[in-house]
């Protein structure tokens, strides 16, 4: 496909069109994703969780990003790359600055950050530097301690200013676009409208320039899929596990391999 960039995004938001984004964290998924025409991919700190069986993101270092980056980018065929800063890589301007360099070495198109004012510069120093920015605001999962959990934010109408207020902060800042989880829709619908950049949501309703999903939550295998999620191969989770034991007793029963592969 043709490569998109944050320009195609812009051009798509302009025009009405929405955008399709999902996690991947290898080569294979990343051209399937890219055969199906998908427009962007994020390589997460979700790794964290749906990879490496940790209850949070927070264990998440920059060399797992920077792998999975250089699996995905050997796959790519043209999908625009997110990769994400893990937690604690962007608590100072120079740390920002040289983990960001190492997200691009490794593939990365963009790099999104948590946060809402407290990122802002971080934001001005990466975009002034040609770094596009995706900022990352609502639940922030790397911030799930603070926050009590993985909990719907902006409820209250004083929080969802906030959330508006620093939003349109962001854009000014420069970010390239920004990512809204775990909001509720109509907020997400009032930022949309508000930004001039493409604004993503996962959990924020239908009503953003595009949807972002984890790639273990549409395929049913994630150990907790949230609510908003469409589990598309519904139950595989469940019965996945009978199929291993299928093959282990066809092995033990020597109907493994099949009687004519050659070895
Ligand atoms: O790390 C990730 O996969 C994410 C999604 C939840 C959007 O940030």
């Amino acid at each position: 496909m043709t490569p998109v960039t944050v320009h195609t995004l812009q051009e798509m938001k302009q025009k009405g069109e929405k955008f399709v984004c999902i996690t991947a964290y290898d080569a294979l998924f990343a051209k399937l994703f890219c055969e199906v025409g998908i427009e962007v991919i994020l390589v997460g700190d979700s790794l964290g969780m749906v990879l490496q069986g940790h209850d949070s993101t927070i264990p998440v270092t920059m060399e797992d990003i920077i792998y999975h980056m250089q699996c995905v980018k050997r796959g790519n065929q043209g999908a625009l790359l997110i990769a994400d800063f893990p937690f604690m890589s962007y608590s100072s301007q120079s740390q920002t600055l040289e983990n960001a360099a190492r997200l691009m070495r490794a593939g990365a198109h963009v790099v999104k950050l948590e946060g809402g004012a407290w990122i802002a510069e971080s934001t001005r120093l990466l975009s002034q530097r040609g770094i596009p920015v995706c900022a990352h605001m609502g639940l922030t999962p790397q911030s799930v301690n603070r926050l009590g959990g993985f909990r719907v934010q902006g409820r209250d109408p004083q929080q969802a200013n906030t959330i508006i207020e620093e939003a349109l902060m962001l854009e000014e800042y420069g970010a390239s676009m920004l990512l809204l989880e775990c909001i509720p829709a109509k907020l997400a619908l009032t930022i949309s409208e508000k930004l001039s950049i493409p604004v993503i949501g996962i959990g924020a309703g239908k009503d953003v320039d595009g949807q972002i999903m984890v790639m273990h939550d549409v395929l049913g295998i994630s150990p907790v899929t949230p609510k908003f999620v469409k589990n598309f191969l519904a139950d595989i989770y469940r019965r996945h596990p009978w199929r291993y034991k299928v093959v282990y007793r066809r092995c033990q029963r020597r109907q493994l391999p099949k009687s004519r592969t050659v070895l």
